[in-house]
């Protein structure tokens, strides 16, 4: 009973989390449109009839499988879970590979296998290996745990997900059984949801869109936080730690180092502005309302000066939206308590 509710639970989270996807992949539609010359026009558009005519173009959320899973094709999943081989042994008792083995993975907690050294991204994963999480997880690994060490795509089709998912099933000595109809009619909402969800973003991901909009008048350069937000979830935190090297002459990055030329970093996602205590900030840093949000840091590493005018950061900006979600994606590692993506 309470492992059929904690399904329940995880679906719900992960309507969440594809609610989230969906919003963010709007406002990354919204930042394209806002971003061109004809500023005004395509602003106008992309908050009326233009949001409309490009939803059908971005992905949608991700498809459930639970509902697939009874007719899937456990021979064609075997067949297509070649490509995890490279990586991962199936048999049971079989040692690890640069993965774990993955027999009895189905309804198995996060980092099941004794001695595999797991990444906290999915070591810290506290509840089981639900059909949809598997579904969610093999989608795109690095959106469902951001931060994961398994270094594969994703499978993007639906069937195939099906297919390897039922393969999956299939290696363990009692094979877990297939959702109920109940848990199929829940993912079934939790997508539907979701892409409701996608055509009237929930309020939390709203205060990234219209930041596009607002700031687009002022100087340059364009001001594409909503853009930059949006990639956060699926950008890879060890290539913004490698980018955050540029930020490593002036701001140290561990739990309790001292400030270098600017501010120790840790934790300063969703933290107050000039968090360090004891650090001398600017007071343009200091009298900065609100907090360090994702699109405000989107904005900042944009370009210092113009987000923070008055500050003492003496970095040009990094300019490429891809860099700095990744530099944020990395900070957001900084914590002990990641604050939720975006
Ligand atoms: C390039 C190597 C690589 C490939 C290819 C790969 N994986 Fe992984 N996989 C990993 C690594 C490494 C981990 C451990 C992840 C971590 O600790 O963050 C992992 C973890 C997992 C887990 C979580 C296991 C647990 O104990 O929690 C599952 C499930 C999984 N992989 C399934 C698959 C499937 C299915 C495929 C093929 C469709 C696949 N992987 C392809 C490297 C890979
Ligand atoms: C040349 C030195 C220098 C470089 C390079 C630099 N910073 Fe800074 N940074 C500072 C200083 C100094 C401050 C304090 C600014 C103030 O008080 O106005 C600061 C402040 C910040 C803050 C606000 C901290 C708070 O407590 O409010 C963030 C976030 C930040 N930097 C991120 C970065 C990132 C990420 C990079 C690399 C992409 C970077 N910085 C590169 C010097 C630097």
């Amino acid at each position: 009973m309470s492992s059929s509710s904690s399904l329940e639970l995880n679906k719900i989270v992960g309507a969440i989390l594809v609610a989230g996807i969906v919003a963010m992949v709007t406002g990354t539609l919204a930042g394209m449109l806002v971003k061109p010359h004809h500023a005004e026009h395509e602003a106008v558009s992309a908050g009326e009839g233009g949001g409309g005519a490009a939803k059908p173009a971005g992905p949608a959320p991700i498809e459930p499988i639970s509902g697939l899973l009874a007719n899937a094709d456990v021979a064609k999943g075997q067949d297509i879970a070649k490509k995890c081989l490279t990586c991962h042994s199936f048999g049971k008792g079989e040692p690890a590979k640069v993965g774990p083995n993955l027999y009895g993975i189905v309804g198995n907690k996060h980092g099941h296998m004794e001695g595999f050294s797991y990444s906290t991204a999915i070591s810290s994963i506290n509840k089981p290996w639900g059909y949809e999480e598997l579904n969610h997880f093999l989608f795109n690994p690095k959106a469902y745990a951001p931060g994961t060490k398994m270094g594969f795509a994703g499978l993007p089709k639906t069937d195939e997900r099906a297919d390897v998912i039922a393969y999956l099933r299939t290696l363990a000595d009692a094979p877990v059984a297939l959702p109920t109809q109940e848990e199929i009619d829940a993912a079934n909402k939790a997508y539907e949801d979701a892409k409701a969800a996608a055509a009237a973003p929930p309020p939390s991901s709203s205060s990234a869109a219209p930041a596009a909009s607002t700031t687009q008048e002022a100087a340059a350069p364009a001001d594409d936080s909503a853009a930059v937000v949006a990639l956060i979830a699926s950008a890879d935190p060890a290539k913004g730690q490698e980018i955050a090297k540029k930020c490593a002459v002036c701001h140290s990055f561990g739990q309790g180092e001292p400030a270098k030329v600017g501010p120790n970093l840790y934790g300063i996602v969703g933290n107050k502005h000039a968090h360090m205590e004891g650090f001398s900030y600017s007071e343009a840093m200091k009298n900065t309302p609100g907090t360090w949000d994702y699109a405000h840091l989107a904005h900042f590493l944009l370009n210092p000066k113009d987000a923070v005018p008055g500050t003492k950061m003496a970095f040009a900006g990094l300019k490429k939206p891809e860099d700095r979600a990744a530099v944020i994606a990395y900070l957001r590692t900084l914590s002990d308590n990641p604050v939720p993506l975006p």
